[in-house]
């Protein structure tokens, strides 16, 4: 009678892990399409989400607060206006990283911007990222 029941418990257990391991299946493939996606769309938002963030707390702090308002007109143009004025490129987020550090005038009026020297190219594109996200326009290729 033992026997029997040790018997019975053992195609019990058999059937069972042959069942979970169908299961297991479909989990594995969930967990590779979820890994793909990190792979392929996943980081480059996060980088950029990143990179918006930090520009942010760059742009805070620095000087430009003097001179910029995120929606009002102050001596510079609201950031929010710098952010619908252009596209959300690669190529305008590198104009106007050297715009940040060389400074310059005319596209907004005769008021020149102060150049900022100190602030590292890589530290101004994240700048620019931030001031271009302010509209809400996701960075394009
Ligand atoms: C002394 C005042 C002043 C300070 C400080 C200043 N800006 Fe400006 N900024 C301006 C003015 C004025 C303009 C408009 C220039 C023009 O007409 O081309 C401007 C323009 C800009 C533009 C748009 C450039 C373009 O070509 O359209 C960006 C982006 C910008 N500023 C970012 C910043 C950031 C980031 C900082 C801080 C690191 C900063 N500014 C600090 C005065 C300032």
């Amino acid at each position: 009678m033992k026997k029997l029941f040790v018997l019975i418990a053992l195609v019990g257990v058999a059937g069972m892990s042959l069942t979970s391991c169908g299961s297991k299946k479909e989990e594995k493939k969930e967990e590779a399409d979820a890994y793909n996606d990190y792979e392929t769309a996943e980081p480059k938002a996060a980088s950029a989400e990143d990179q918006i963030a930090q520009g942010q707390a760059l742009v805070d702090g620095s000087d430009c607060k003097t001179c910029h308002h995120p929606t009002n007109k102050i001596v510079g143009p609201a950031h929010m206006e710098v952010a619908k004025k252009y596209e959300f490129t690669k190529a305008n987020v590198t104009m106007l990283a050297g715009k940040i550090i060389n400074g310059g005038s005319g596209n907004w009026g005769e008021i020149p911007m102060s150049p900022h020297a100190d602030v590292s190219q890589a530290d101004a594109e994240k700048m620019a990222m931030y001031v271009l996200s302010l509209d809400g326009e996701k960075p394009k290729d």
